[in-house]
This record gives C-alpha cells, sequence and structure tokens, in this order.
C-alpha cells in the first residue's frame, strides 16, 4: 500500500514539483495533497496541473493566533489522511503541540549543511563567515526549528564571486535532486542518511 504524502508549500513550489514528479511507478508513496498557507502561491497551479489535489490554509486571517492557524492546517490535513508530511519551501513556523502531532512522520528540506545556519538567510550567512561548502538538508522535524535527525545532505562548493542569489540558484537543482530521494529512503522506511556531493 502506497504512504499518502502531503506537501506544505509557501511559494513556487519547485521542491513540490520534484516531489511529486519522482512519486509514480515504483515508488512506495504518493502525493495525495499540497497545501499552501498562501492563496497566491505559485505551487498551487503546478499541483493542479500535476493533478494532484490542492488546498489553502491562509495564515494572514489568524494574525498572530498560531494555534488557530494550525488547527485549521490540522483538520486539512486530517481530511487527506496523509502518512507523510513534507514541508517544501514552507515558511511558517510551527510550534512544538503541532510537529509533536507528526513527530517521525514530517521532513522539511532547509538550505544550509545542519546543524549550520538554522533559520532564514543560509545563503547570506555561509558567505559572510566565508564557507568553502555550502549545501542543503534533508531532515525530521521536531520541536527545534531545523533541529530534527538529518537524513540526506547535499554539498556545494561555493565559488568566490558567489553572492546570495547564485549560491541559492546553484544551489536548488542539488536540493530538486536530494529530496525526492530521501523521500524514497523515508517513505520505505530507511533512515540511512544520503550525502550528495555537487
Ligand atoms: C528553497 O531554497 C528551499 O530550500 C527553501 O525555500 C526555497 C524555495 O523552495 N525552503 P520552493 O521553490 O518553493 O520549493
Amino acid at each position: 500500500m502506497s504512504k499518502r504524502v502531503a506537501i506544505l508549500i509557501s511559494g513556487g513550489g519547485s521542491n513540490m514539483v520534484s516531489l511529486v514528479k519522482d512519486m509514480r511507478g515504483d515508488h512506495p508513496a504518493r502525493p495525495v495533497l499540497v497545501l499552501a498557507n498562501d492563496p497566491n502561491a505559485g505551487g498551487l497551479e503546478k499541483a493542479r496541473a500535476l493533478g494532484v489535489p490542492t488546498a489553502t490554509v491562509d495564515h494572514k486571517p489568524y494574525g498572530k493566533d498560531r494555534a488557530a492557524f494550525e488547527g485549521a492546517l490540522q483538520d486539512t490535513l486530517m481530511a487527506a489522511q496523509p502518512d507523510i508530511i513534507c514541508l517544501a519551501g514552507f515558511m511558517r513556523i510551527l510550534t512544538p503541540e503541532f510537529t509533536r502531532k507528526w513527530e517521525g512522520r514530517m521532513i522539511n528540506i532547509h538550505p544550509s549543511l545542519l546543524p549550520k545556519y538554522k533559520g532564514l538567510h543560509t545563503h547570506a550567512r555561509a558567505l559572510e563567515a566565508g564557507d568553502a561548502t555550502h549545501g542543503c538538508s534533508v531532515h525530521e522535524v521536531i520541536a527545534e526549528l531545523d533541529g530534527g535527525p538529518i537524513l540526506g545532505q547535499a554539498k556545494i562548493p561555493v565559488n568566490a564571486d558567489d553572492t546570495p542569489d547564485s549560491l541559492a540558484a546553484r544551489l536548488l537543482p542539488f536540493e530538486h535532486q536530494l529530496y525526492p530521494q530521501v523521500l524514497r529512503r523515508y517513505a520505505a522506511g530507511d533512515r540511512t542518511p544520503l550525502l550528495i556531493n555537487g
């Protein structure tokens, strides 16, 4: 029986597209929902074009009431009955109450070589630090932001003339390579970390 995967997005959803396109054939999982916290997220149309059901839970009407937003998120997710949740460019911080509900069944891709640079502006921080290598990580989601067990990483060299934008652009294709490979393993119950050297 295929694992049911819900993918949470906030924007263009390029990582979501990579995951959906890979979940075919002998893949142990299938996408059942793409959920955005922004009704204008470009990824919603991409998901519809790929035949994946979509939903929106707009966070804006909830203001600072994270619990109410997450309650609506949970209701929408429960209707889809996912076995796994993939955060893919999802830009809302989730509370420990929510992450605890899905611990062991929720993963995320973060654009840094965790545990370095948790949080935002990872490319600029790697450049400011003068790092020779940068990369992305797929990890299990726990209460601590970007803190869970690492399931895979892709590493790329930092070029002398890199800017945050050029670094992000060179890294994104490796995100699209790493995340689907990690999800295949995770859906099959394999949590052996995967390393890709770019
Ligand atoms: C990616 O760099 C991802 O690592 C970060 O958000 C960016 C955009 O992701 N979380 P996507 O194109 O919306 O998948």
